[in-house]
Parts: structure tokens; sequence; C-alpha cells
């Protein structure tokens, strides 16, 4: 049987594919024929320390299944060498993961700068700089796909996370315009929100759902996203425990007020129930569409 998906030919970067999430996706890339640039730094789960181990170790699995593969042990925030790499060993870059990580959790009122700093560093900055440092790349062969890893504590708050949830919104946000700047030359762009039994999550999934959650449960749809035979672009998928589904964003038909005459802070009080009514709510799909509500007010109210 031969299969759609297929990466002869393509090179992926997994950014901190050394272990967890990372690991799983760069072993079934490459399993599918891609040739894979396997990052990763290798420090602790706080951002500490570095080690080229976890990398070559992804790297020699690879290998001795038969894949092709290469290590690199950067740090995301510098994210042009690691395209260099990509370039230097195999000629071109196809994909981007953007999947490296760490955790500062704290409560806010405990959150000391160098928490907020460092999160916004590895998963914002790292996936800004690798992923714009491919993109010219990807622009000048008309063809990328690109993944970004967000987060559940980012789409609805976890406690803790106030860093980490920030950044993984952010990284939504980052998804959203580049699927509209990548799309005329079939840059297609996606973020998933994962759950996965990794290092990351040891000790906060009760162990007998961990032992279930297996990292490879989460690969098969970051692989499908990075393949040709993926149309999909700006989406954000929640995936793990054999189970994905997709996420949007969601507005009541809300409220309109003359903006002639003026309104108070009571008249919005006294309207607030149907402001968050979602009854037969709105999906806009982009900023034009966001704004139609908004308009026919104006023009509603128009002299
Ligand atoms: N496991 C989950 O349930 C879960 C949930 C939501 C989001 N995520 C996200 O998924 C991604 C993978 O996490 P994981 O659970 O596999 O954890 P993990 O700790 O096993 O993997 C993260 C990897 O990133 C590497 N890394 C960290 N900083 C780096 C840097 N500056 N440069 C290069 N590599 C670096 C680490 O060495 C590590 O191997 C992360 O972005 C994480 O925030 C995971």
């Amino acid at each position: 049987m031969t299969e759609a998906v297929r990466f002869e030919d393509k090179v992926v970067i997994v950014t901190g594919a050394g272990g967890g999430l990372g690991r799983a996706h760069a072993l079934l890339f490459a399993q599918h024929g891609a040739k894979v640039v396997v990052n990763d730094l290798g420090g602790s789960t706080h951002g500490e320390g570095a080690n080229a181990s976890a990398a070559d170790k992804v790297v020699a699995e690879i290998r001795a299944a038969g894949g092709t593969a290469v290590a690199n042990h950067d740090s995301v925030t510098d994210g042009g060498k690691i395209v260099q790499n990509a370039l230097d060993a195999f000629g071109r870059i196809d994909v981007v993961v953007n999947n490296a990580g760490i955790l500062r959790d704290k409560s806010f009122v405990k959150m000391e700068d160098a928490d907020w700093d460092l999160v916004y560093k590895v998963h914002v900055e790292g996936a800004y700089k690798v992923t714009h440092a491919a993109w010219p790349h990807l622009r000048e062969q008309n063809f990328g796909r690109v993944i970004f890893t967000a987060s559940t504590s980012g789409i609805y708050g976890n406690f803790g996370q106030s860093n980490y949830g920030m950044a993984k919104l952010g990284l939504y946000g980052l998804t959203r315009t580049l699927a509209i700047e990548g799309r005329k030359n079939n840059i297609l762009v996606n973020a998933i929100a994962p759950t996965g039994g990794t290092r990351m999550t040891e000790g906060l999934i009760p162990p007998q759902v961990f032992e279930q959650l297996k990292p490879e449960l989460v690969s098969p749809l970051v692989v499908f996203l990075g393949s040709e035979a993926c149309e999909e672009t700006g989406g954000l998928f929640e995936v793990g425990g054999g189970w994905m589904g997709k996420v949007r964003w969601e507005r009541s038909l809300g409220a309109g007020f003359d903006p002639r005459a003026g309104f108070s802070p009571d008249d919005v009080a006294a309207n607030f129930a149907r402001i968050c009514d979602f009854e037969g709510a709105a999906h806009p799909k982009d900023n034009i569409e966001a704004m139609k509500e908004m308009m026919a007010n104006l023009q509603k109210y128009a002299g």
C-alpha cells in the first residue's frame, strides 16, 4: 500500500526533539521518508544547562531504523544556526516544527522577571528566530509547512502558568498572521495544543493517565500538518491520548448602541447578559469578517 503522507527529498527541522513530544515527531517524520534535523539544547525542564546527548541519541535511533537525520545542539534562540545546519546538511528546508519548550511555573504574585523572560525567550523568541530564518527559503521554493506548539494553558489559562500561557497563546497569534502572509507561497502554518506524558508533565498528571498519554499519539497530526497532503492553514488543534479536535474563536452576536447619542456604563450593565449570550454566535474567519457587526452598527445609526 502506498501512503499519501510521504516526505522523500523533504527536510524537516524539529526543535526540542531530544525527548518527549519532539522526539516522537522526529521519529515519525523520519519513518515517512523525511530528512530530519533533530535540534535539542539538552537542558533541564527549567531551561538550565545543556547536553548534546539528547539530540545525538534520537539521531542514532533514526539511523538505526534506516532513516536520515543530523543532530543540532543550538538553542532555538539561535534559530539562524539551526536553519543553516539544515541547509549545510541537506541543502534545503521544507518543514519547521517549533516544539522546544521549558517551564518556570509560579503564581503571578511570586513571578520574577527572569521566569517571565526565559519562558518568553525559549517559546516565543525561539520559535520566531527559527521560523524567521527558514521563511525566505520556504517563500523561494513556494512550499513550506510550519507547526507551532501552543498549549491549553494558553487557550484556557492555568494557575501558576501566566508566563507560559502568555507565550503559548502568543504563538497562536503568530500562527494566524503567518498563515495569512504565507498563503500565496503555499506556506501553511498551524498550531497544536498537545497533551503528552513527558518529563514536563511527570508528577502533574496522575501516573495511570500519564502512562497512556504517549507522546507518539500526538505525532501523526503533526506529521500530517507538515505534509503536502495538508491544505489547512491557521488552525489550532488540541491533541493527545489518541484524540484530536479543532479549536476556533466564537463571538456572541453582541449588542449595539447609538455611537452618536452615546451610552453609559449602566447601558452596558443592562445589556451585559446579551453581550455575553452565545446563542447563534458568529465565527469570524478574518479581520474583515470580524468588523462586520461593528460597521453595521455604525451604518444603522448614521445620519
Ligand atoms: N507534554 C504536554 O502535555 C504539553 C502540553 C502543552 C504543551 N506542550 C509543549 O510541547 C512541547 C514539547 O514538550 P514536552 O512535553 O515534550 O517536554 P520535554 O521537556 O520532554 O521537551 C522539550 C524539549 O525542548 C528542549 N529545549 C528546551 N529549551 C530549548 C532551547 N532553548 N533550544 C532547543 N531545545 C530546547 C528540551 O531540551 C527538551 O528536550 C513544549 O513546547 C511544551 O511547552 C507540552
